[in-house]
């Protein structure tokens, strides 16, 4: 026989993720995008004796996050470690990065305005502000919500004495930017096997013809990790093919001006995001999404993503058939099949800006 019954308590129905955030205490970005990673406004960040703040987009479904990290200047963060996979990207500074595992294996590398570079899983790190004169600002995507949402507890994610030398080993050359790069088969996509990028805004990107436009791109595979990322390029007075995938891939933007469209199958409406350097976005979970470069030069974009070529993780989050069309079961939308709207809004902004519209090689006449 059942005991008697009793009212729901009310912090029941929440993830352990949203309750770990109220801990933190800190401000936390919500929406589809943010304007300026630049402007985001930060606040005291005890636990890591630094400033922060952190961004939970609607399109992460809360598989993951982003945070704002802020060092003043000559400042270094606490040392931490934790059980959730961690890439950064340098917005604004200067500085080194320490990385240690338990039996003592040390790194220690620089990083700049614009490098790119993975925390390897559970291991000890510090990073230390080389500029006595300003702050160091720093964007982290971490798989963080998922891994606390699972485990609940905060003790076990940040004080976990074991080492993944299957992750680093304290290799000498660990952060030194020079892994092999792949190609996948028929495929021009170019994959770089490396853990440190010195800068993500001026990295040589190969072309990637599949996406349409002229387009070039790199894809990162990060310290062993599920977590990756990519950079993409395309050209004044054009726009890439949209496409779609699992939620969680934070797009920030680089060089260039514009917008992205949003929308699903059953709405009519898009969302329209626009963007300059420094906005960041994340498309919502199977969300059509297109880049339009509306602006006077070529615009670049870094992703921060799940969707890892060498580990899958679940169909839902890995980035599949983005380069095939969806007539043929793929994901992606050839520029004949695709709503007239989005070719006209495209040629109206490129006219306000002044721009000569590119497209007449991929768009047919009978579209425009
Ligand atoms: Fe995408």
């Amino acid at each position: 026989m059942a005991s008697e019954t009793r009212a729901l308590p009310d912090d029941w129905g929440r993830t352990g993720y949203t309750a770990f955030l109220e801990a933190e205490g800190l401000p936390v970005v919500r929406g589809l995008a943010v304007d300026d990673l630049a402007a985001v406004e930060v606040a005291p960040w005890p636990r890591l004796e630094a400033q922060g703040a952190y961004i939970q987009l609607t399109g992460t479904e809360d598989t993951d996050n982003a945070y704002i990290l802020e060092l003043p200047p000559a400042g270094s963060t606490a040392p931490e470690r934790h059980l959730f996979e961690e890439v950064v990207f340098v917005v604004a500074g200067r500085g080194s990065c320490e990385v240690w595992n338990q039996a003592g294996a040390r790194q220690t590398f620089e990083w700049q305005r614009g490098s790119l570079f993975a925390v390897p899983l559970n291991t000890f790190h510090r990073l230390h502000n080389g500029s006595g004169r300003h702050p160091a600002r720093l964007l982290a995507v971490t798989t963080a919500p998922l891994m606390i949402s699972l485990l609940r507890n905060l003790a076990f994610v940040f004080d976990c004495p074991f080492d993944f030398t299957d992750r680093f080993a304290g290799q000498p050359d660990y952060f030194g930017a020079d892994g092999p790069v792949y190609v996948r088969p028929q495929s021009t996509q170019r994959i770089w096997e490396t853990n440190f990028v010195a800068d993500v805004y001026r990295l040589a990107l190969p072309e990637w013809h599949e996406r349409g436009a002229g387009g070039r791109h790199m894809k990162f595979e990060l310290a062993n990790n599920t977590l990756v990322a990519h950079s993409s390029e395309f050209p004044v007075g054009t726009y890439k093919k949209a496409h779609r995938h699992g939620p969680g891939a934070h797009v920030i933007i680089l060089h260039g001006q514009g917008h992205t469209l949003m929308w699903t199958d059953e709405h009519e409406a898009f969302e329209e995001i626009p963007w300059k350097p420094g906005t960041m976005l994340v498309p919502p979970g199977m969300w059509w999404h297109q880049h339009f470069n509306t602006g006077p030069t070529p615009a670049r974009y870094l992703a921060i993503r799940w969707g890892s070529t060498r580990w899958k993780l679940t169909r839902y989050l890995d980035h599949q058939g983005i380069d095939r069309s969806a007539k043929a079961g793929g994901n992606q939308i050839e520029y004949a099949d695709q709503d007239p709207r989005v070719h006209q809004l495209f040629v109206e902004r490129c006219r306000a800006n002044g721009v000569e519209v590119r497209m007449d090689a991929f768009v047919a006449p009978t579209a425009r």
